[in-house]
């Protein structure tokens, strides 16, 4: 019995890939590879130095599906695949809705046709919007505020998986919310790759560290916090992999709904992060402030009891660690980009 993971070759499916096979699990990995590469899936056999099988197939192809569903024995699925860059997101709505939404749907028809009851959902803390209390809650409303359309897909897949899950006694659904998600394997073999110039804060101060990048420019340092900078709750992605580990087994042993913040539950400033990278990696990262980024929210963090109590996780890893595993990953990268 195998654990089909879709979207495994990009930066958070790679890394639990690594981690479910790490704990002895069996894997089938299917990813169309828009937005990631094949060396990724290689690099998690390398790592691992375990074999299994890898479909270049589109998640939203049903018949694509099927066949894996038909060639393997999935007993659940950790459904990665998605776009999900925010700013892209606004711009191309449609093609957001569709594929986030399609792929699920698509995914969960296949599921449906070959007794496939366990589905682990990546949703991600946008789905909060801005009106609640920090820290947040699983129980908090959410849905009002979100502010793109990436977000809106993370609701509205929340959504169907519930409702699916509702009238399926047998379904069992883990919805897991993200936080700010950054690091990489120890090895420096897999990581995150952004196309072009990078949008969240991690790859730009690590491309600003290479040289890459003359400067960073942090939003805001007018806001109602300590230093004035946004507070995220940066999570180490190896920590991250591990709660999608917890999670399958908790869909082992339950039926219905549940959901997971997976954080630290502690709140760190841009600028205390780019000050922890400086100090961890001794390299220089020049930066300068910058006007407050639309849609930005001053604050917000995980309370990470639940997933403590119920799952048993929590996020082991230090900023250090983040911080310095991030930069071998860059490392890594410029190191082939120059062979
Ligand atoms: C973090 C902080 C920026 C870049 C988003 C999505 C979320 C998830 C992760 C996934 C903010 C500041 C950033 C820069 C900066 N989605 N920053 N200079 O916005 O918290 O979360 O990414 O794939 O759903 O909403 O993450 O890394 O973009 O920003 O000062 O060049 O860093 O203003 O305060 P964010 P981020």
């Amino acid at each position: 019995m195998a654990i089909l993971l879709t979207g495994a070759a990009g930066f958070i499916g790679s890394h639990t890939a690594v981690e479910l096979l790490n704990a002895g699990k069996e894997i089938v990995v299917a990813d169309n590879l828009s937005n990631a590469e094949e060396t990724a899936v290689e690099n998690i056999r390398k790592i691992t130095g375990k074999d299994f099988p890898f479909y270049k197939a589109d998640i939203m192809d049903e018949n694509a599906m099927d066949r894996v569903f038909e060639e393997q024995d999935i007993q659940s699925v950790i459904h990665f695949a998605g776009y999900k860059a925010v700013g892209e997101s606004v711009e191309k709505p449609i093609m957001y809705y569709e594929n986030n939404l399609g792929t699920t749907i698509s995914l969960l028809k296949s599921m449906r046709k070959f007794g496939c009851s366990r589905i682990i959902f990546s949703s991600s803390a946008t789905v909060y919007g801005d009106r609640n209390p920090i820290p947040y809650r699983e129980d908090m409303q959410t849905g009002i505020g979100i502010t793109n359309p990436y977000g809106w897909t993370k609701y509205m897949i929340e959504r169907i998986l519930t409702d699916a899950a509702a009238a399926d006694p047998d379904l069992s659904v883990v919805l897991l919310r993200y936080f700010n998600p950054i690091g990489a394997h120890e090895s420096g073999l897999i990581g995150e790759k952004p196309n072009g110039i990078p949008n969240n804060l991690m790859p730009y101060i690590t491309q600003t560290a290479a040289g890459i990048r003359e400067k960073l420019t942090i939003f805001g340092n007018d806001y109602p916090t300590e230093d004035g900078t946004c507070e995220r709750d940066f999570i180490h992605v190896v920590d991250l992999a591990k709660g999608h580990l917890a999670a399958c087994e908790y869909a082992d042993e339950h039926k219905g709904t549940e959901i997971f913040n997976l954080g630290t539950g502690h709140p760190v400033s841009v600028l205390e992060l780019v000050n922890a990278f400086i100090r961890a990696n001794g390299v220089d990262v020049p930066y300068t402030f910058g006007p407050r980024r639309e849609g930005d929210l001053p604050a917000y963090y995980a309370d990470a009891t639940k997933a403590k109590e119920v799952l048993g996780w929590e996020a082991e890893k230090t900023i250090e660690d983040m911080c310095r595993d991030s930069w071998r990953w860059e490392c890594h990268c410029r190191s082939l980009s120059e062979e």
